[in-house]
């Protein structure tokens, strides 16, 4: 049978969490996406009215399907963590069983077990504003939101996750360089991904023969990356200064995590994947 692939952190047709789940419906698999609680109604309505059409067609011409979307909240790992004023959110008390423990166990439910686990998702409330000026709460909602939540989904997906699986998640150079304008702690938060997906390499490795990468993706100008609000430029810049000078594709990152989380790259896990023209290489711009 294909592989199933659960994908968390698609809510519209602009991100890398979309691009992905393309790719791997375009080789076979089967797709669940976890979708964040307050995008659930305007991404399903969407779906539904065929607002994503075009950008559902595969190479083959076919439309991708997605199996079912699951609510989601990558900040909460159980109901008991889930605090009175979130619960009774009127965008919140309409779905239900959106915490990561529930999600997986409602997808064991449905299914039985996936292959693929994919973390398409950040979230830093005070990302426009430099380190040197934010708060310890905005600092530690973006680790949340962004790093633990790899953590915790791989934490409970694990023992569903079928032998010789893989995961991978999204990272920025802001990791391990300086991006001016990248704030709030989330260039923290990557370099706690990053960290973490070679300690998870090990962990998921010798314990379930899971693989786990991460991808450092070039700038797309997606939903979340207009938030920061430097994201034209930062495409500028890259279209300037990296040596490929090429528009970077959405679905060239799709296509490099289809090949990550295939048998082509079964030799590859803890490692930080660059597809992004070739930016991070540069040492004078040029
Ligand atoms: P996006 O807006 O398509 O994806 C982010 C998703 O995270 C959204 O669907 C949002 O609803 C979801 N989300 C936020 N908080 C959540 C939560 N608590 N629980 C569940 N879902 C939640 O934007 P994009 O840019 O495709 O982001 C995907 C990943 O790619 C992120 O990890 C991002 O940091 C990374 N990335 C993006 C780059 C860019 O230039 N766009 C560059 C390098 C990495």
């Amino acid at each position: 049978r294909g592989k199933r692939a659960f994908i968390a952190g698609v809510a519209d047709d602009n991100g890398y969490g979309w691009a992905i789940a393309k790719a791997l419906a375009a080789a076979g698999a089967e797709i669940l996406v976890g979708t964040w609680v307050p995008a659930l109604n305007i991404f399903e309505t969407s779906l539904r009215r065929g607002k994503f059409d075009k950008s559902r067609v595969l190479p083959n011409g076919s439309l991708m399907e997605i199996t079912k979307v699951y609510p989601l909240d990558a900040v909460y790992d159980t109901l008991e963590d889930v605090p009175e004023d979130v619960k009774s959110n009127k965008r919140y008390a309409g779905a239900s069983n959106w915490t990561v423990k529930e999600v997986a166990e409602t997808v064991e439910n449905d299914f039985g077990s996936i292959d693929i686990l994919v973390h398409s998702l950040a979230n830093g409330p005070e990302v426009t504003k430099p380190l040197l000026e934010t708060s310890r709460k905005g600092y530690l909602a973006a680790i949340s939101a962004s790093s633990y939540s790899f953590v915790s989904l791989l934490q409970n997906f694990l023992p569903i996750m079928n032998p010789g699986g893989s995961s991978v998640s999204l990272t920025y150079i802001a990791s391990e360089r300086i991006i001016p304008g990248y704030g709030g702690g989330m260039s923290s938060a990557k370099a706690a991904l990053e960290s973490d997906t070679r300690v998870l390499a090990f962990e998921a490795g010798r314990k379930n023969k899971i693989r786990v990468n991460t991808i450092s993706a070039g700038p797309l100008g997606s939903r979340a990356a207009k938030a920061i609000g430097f994201i034209e430029k930062m495409i500028e810049y890259s279209y300037t200064n990296a040596p490929l000078q090429k528009e970077l594709l959405a679905d060239e990152v799709g296509n490099a995590a289809a090949f990550l989380v295939s048998p082509l790259a079964s030799a590859v896990t803890g490692s930080v994947i660059y597809v992004d023209n070739g930016l991070n290489t540069m040492g004078l711009a040029l």
